[in-house]
């Protein structure tokens, strides 16, 4: 059977560098578009739906997951991908971005960016007259958390009222959890040492959006009091690619209590699953054991960048005349 999808016109042409501007319904929309699109993988509803489109994808840091799934999904949506590295462009020499974001703009209906900064992406989205995403900065990384709430969705069967556990830096990862967590009424723990908390404002502007949705935000020092009875233990590396390179040492040892092993894992439900958006440092932040374990989700986790990539592009690119059935 050929399920077709009606596009979500409130997503159409817009940018993605949190989901703080989404509602829980757009939402809802693309994680349930990337489940008919992972179901029906050769389904020609979507192989034509961006065709004539070209996009940019940028990367300023390294990258395995996004940089071939984003070029995957836009390739199977019909269009084509221009991949190339910051700093073998005329950006590594100091073009300003408000130039190459005029001039690309010229050229593709949308630009993937992977950044240090998330003000890069901010001046990125003001001068760009097509779509900007967000392949990680260090404030968020968007696409990843779509990808492991439609893990949670597959798996438990539900989002909402989902005990999730983040447990170790309180990087981009925990302030996009709570984010999502917020938008869909999840319950949502961040267990993190002091001084490596999530941003303060994203706490605040959680809590807030939380009160509109059923939603609950813990942050805690506590990794055991966040753990335990959860769904979901989540866990991101101590050091991030977007960190100060200097703090690496220092952020190991004091991050080294929050390892997601065995014990850990023990105090959470035992149907519970383990989520890793990867690469993973086995024996830092989580042990073999736990990371190729039983509760271990991490492949189909990193599947699904693919399938909610493919999915926001649809509704943000595509137009209905080219969408069969649209
Ligand atoms: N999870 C993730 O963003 O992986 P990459 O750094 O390999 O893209």
């Amino acid at each position: 059977m050929v399920q077709t999808l009606a596009l979500n016109e409130t997503l159409k042409n817009r940018s993605v560098l949190s989901l703080m501007e989404w509602s829980p319904a757009e939402i809802q929309r693309v994680l349930y578009t990337a489940r008919v699109m992972k179901q029906e993988p050769h389904s020609p509803a979507f192989r034509h739906a961006l065709e004539g489109q070209h996009i940019a994808l940028i990367f300023e840091l390294p990258s395995t997951r996004t940089r071939v799934s984003f070029q995957v999904a836009v390739e199977s949506l019909g269009a084509k991908a221009v991949v190339f590295e910051w700093g073998q462009s005329q950006l590594g020499r100091g073009e300003p971005i408000k130039d190459t974001a005029r001039v690309l703009s010229r050229y593709v209906s949308g630009v993937v960016v992977r950044a240090r900064q998330h003000e890069t992406l901010q001046e990125w989205r003001q001068w760009a007259s097509c779509p900007v995403f967000n392949a990680l900065t260090h404030r968020m990384h968007p696409f990843q958390v779509l990808a492991d709430v439609l893990t949670i969705w597959e798996k438990l069967g539900t989002m909402r009222g989902v005990k999730l556990a983040y447990v170790g830096d309180g990087n981009n990862m925990a302030n996009s959890f709570l984010v999502l967590g917020a938008k869909l009424g999840m319950d949502i723990w961040v267990a993190s040492p002091e001084g490596f908390q999530p941003d303060a404002d994203v706490v605040r502007w959680a809590t807030q959006e939380a009160a509109l949705t059923g939603a609950t935000i813990h942050v805690t020092q506590d990794a055991k009091e966040a753990a335990h009875q959860a769904d979901v233990v989540v866990t991101d590396v101590f050091s991030s690619m977007a960190d100060d390179p200097q703090m690496t040492n220092v952020k190991k040892e004091i991050m080294a209590p929050y390892q997601v092993n065995a014990p850990l894992m023990a105090l959470a439900k035992p149907e519970s699953i383990f989520l890793h958006c990867l690469p993973a440092h086995r024996g830092e932040e989580v042990t073999d054991e736990v990371l190729e374990g039983a509760h271990s989700v991490v492949f189909d986790e990193a599947e699904n960048r693919l399938w909610v990539q493919k999915s926001v592009l649809y509704h943000v690119l595509a137009d209905s005349s080219a969408v069969l059935g649209g």
